[in-house]
């Protein structure tokens, strides 16, 4: 018997004719006993799913997250309770806005999703390289992605109702002006931050508790391209960040990130100007600082990306104890989207896939999450289905619903943060004014971003792109404007109009009739 492997069906039988299929005669009809056809072909059909209706294009590596400091007073997470304690992990990068085959150089905040594959679980720790948000209500979430992708009627991207949204929900300002920075299209996945964006809540083993937000600060440091370089490479190259990120890890030139925490006490959030739980806001670090707690690394390639990277599946819901979503509306939100959408793009029994596997959770134990569709890991055998009085189960009771930390009344109310107001432009001008003027270059490159994009909507939404920014700093909306009105001349014909006047889809130049 050779150790050579032998060319089968999927169901191991051997095939003699791996590329001829059988038939009557020489140009006879095909037989449809040819079960190797068949198997074949009826897989080939269904090798897609569904792809991310968000950051559908990404690149994903394992790693380890390593201590460097003692953080046991503020969090009780075992994955924490050691200086030098190890903990294995995956990350997932992506853009946002596009399919799975677009650029990935396109101006778009990155997604940066960590799995730690801790003894409690999994825990995850959903990022983007931006440390706010567009939103801060999540009813407005559908929304705002729609305008981010393509015009219904012309399937192309449409700067209309890009900044005919952004205009109208200014309290996306603050992460307007990051992404239309050169932050806005990083170097690939290893030059650029990770922030949790979001409140968190970390609990210490007496109980203690404090908000908390986490930085991941890259330890190559910042990289980022300009407009134009970012452009020219979507055309040639448009999988930059994807072989960047292969490649290095490939030669052992091993990316890594120093991890910190931001904290604060309900006291000091009940004074902040600004309601902790607002994920358009940056906590001040000279009033919150960074404190370092770890390292984050990369030093292995998947070796198979649709099985590893497009069935990864993270949640802000994946999480162990002393580690708890605050009240941020868009974070309790999130904690219902992704174990949804995962159950649509992946099947109920997702955690069974490797990647998304609670493999280093070995006691784990729960008996009546049992059958459903690809249930592929022998299904607890014999062991019954419910929590059984004859199974010795230990039922953890230092795991508490910390019940006494947040007490909500009120009465049932839909308008909170609907007004954005001058508190909702002073980051977005503190970054332009105070932390962009140190950064040659980076003003005008927000103005000339902006402009270049902007320039391609409607008259109207240029002069409320412009108002907008003017919001931010007078100089930056004069900049703007100057080089809109240069790009676009006021006194030349528009030919392409999307949108009629009454703002119903009409006017696309093939259906100008309707
Ligand atoms: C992916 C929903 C806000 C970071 C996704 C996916 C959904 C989603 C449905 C696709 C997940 C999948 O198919 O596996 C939402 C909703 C939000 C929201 C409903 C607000 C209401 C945010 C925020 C952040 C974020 C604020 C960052 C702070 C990510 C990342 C991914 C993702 C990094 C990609 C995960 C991966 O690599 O598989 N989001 N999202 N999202 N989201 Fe969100």
């Amino acid at each position: 018997m050779s150790n050579k492997k032998v060319f089968s069906t999927s169901e191991g039988c051997p095939v003699s004719e791996p590329f001829a299929t059988q038939r009557i005669g020489q140009d006879g009809p095909l037989l449809l006993q040819d079960f190797s056809l068949i198997d074949s072909l009826a897989h080939f059909d269904r090798e897609r799913i569904p792809e991310r209706v968000v950051h559908a294009k990404g690149s994903g590596a394992y790693g380890y997250f390593e201590v460097t400091d003692d953080i046991s007073d503020m969090c009780s997470a075992a994955f924490l309770n050691q200086v030098g304690k190890k903990t294995k992990t995956f990350v997932r990068f992506s853009t946002v806005g596009g399919e799975k085959g677009s650029a990935d150089t396109a101006r778009d905040p990155r997604g940066f999703a960590v799995k730690f594959y801790t003894e409690e679980g999994n825990y995850d720790l959903v990022m983007n390289n931006t440390p706010v948000f567009f939103i801060r209500d999540p009813s407005k979430f559908p929304h705002f992605i729609h305008t981010q992708k393509r015009n219904p009627e012309t399937n192309l991207k449409d700067p209309d109702m890009f900044w005919d949204y952004l205009t109208s929900n200014q309290e996306a300002i603050h992460q307007v002006c990051i992404l239309f920075s050169d932050r806005g299209t990083p170097y690939g996945y290893r030059f650029m931050h990770g922030y949790s964006g979001h409140t968190y809540k970390w609990t210490n083993a007496k109980g203690e508790w404090r908000y908390v937000q986490i930085h991941f600060k890259c330890d190559q440091g910042i990289k980022t391209f300009n407009n134009e370089q970012a452009g020219d490479l979507a055309g040639s190259d448009p999988d930059f960040a994807q072989h960047d990120l292969f490649n290095a890890i490939k030669k052992g030139d091993n990316p890594s990130w120093t991890v910190y925490v931001q904290s604060m006490t309900q006291e000091e959030a009940a004074k902040l100007p600004f309601s902790v739980f607002d994920l358009t806001k940056v906590w001040p670090q000279s009033q919150f600082p960074l404190r370092r707690f770890g390292k984050f690394v990369l030093n292995e390639n998947p070796q198979n990306y649709f099985a590893e990277v497009e069935q990864a599946a993270f949640s802000p819901s994946h999480t162990v104890p002393g580690i708890e979503a605050s009240a941020d509306p868009v974070l309790q939100s999130r904690l219902f989207s992704y174990p949804d959408t995962h159950r649509h793009r992946l099947g109920v029994n997702y955690n069974q896939i490797p990647v998304n596997c609670p493999f280093a959770a070995r006691s784990a134990y729960a008996p009546h999450i049992r059958d459903g569709a690809m249930q592929v890991n022998g299904n607890l055998g014999s062991a019954p289905n419910y929590l059984a009085t004859n199974v010795p189960v230990e039922v953890r009771s230092d795991v508490k619903l910390q019940a006494h930390q947040e007490v909500w009344t009120g009465p049932a109310f839909a308008k909170h943060w609907k007004v954005v107001g001058p508190i909702d432009f002073q980051q977005a001008t503190d970054l332009y004014a105070k932390v962009m003027s140190k950064q040659p270059g980076q003003q005008k490159a927000l103005a000339h971003n902006v402009a270049v994009h902007a320039s391609g909507a409607k008259r109207d939404i240029q002069d409320r792109v412009i108002d907008m920014f003017t919001k931010v700093h007078p100089n930056l909306g004069a900049d703007i404007k100057k080089e809109i009105y240069q790009l676009d001349p006021r006194d030349s014909d528009k030919n392409v109009q999307l949108f009629n006047k009454n703002g119903k889809v009409s006017a696309c130049p093939f259906h100008s009739k309707l």
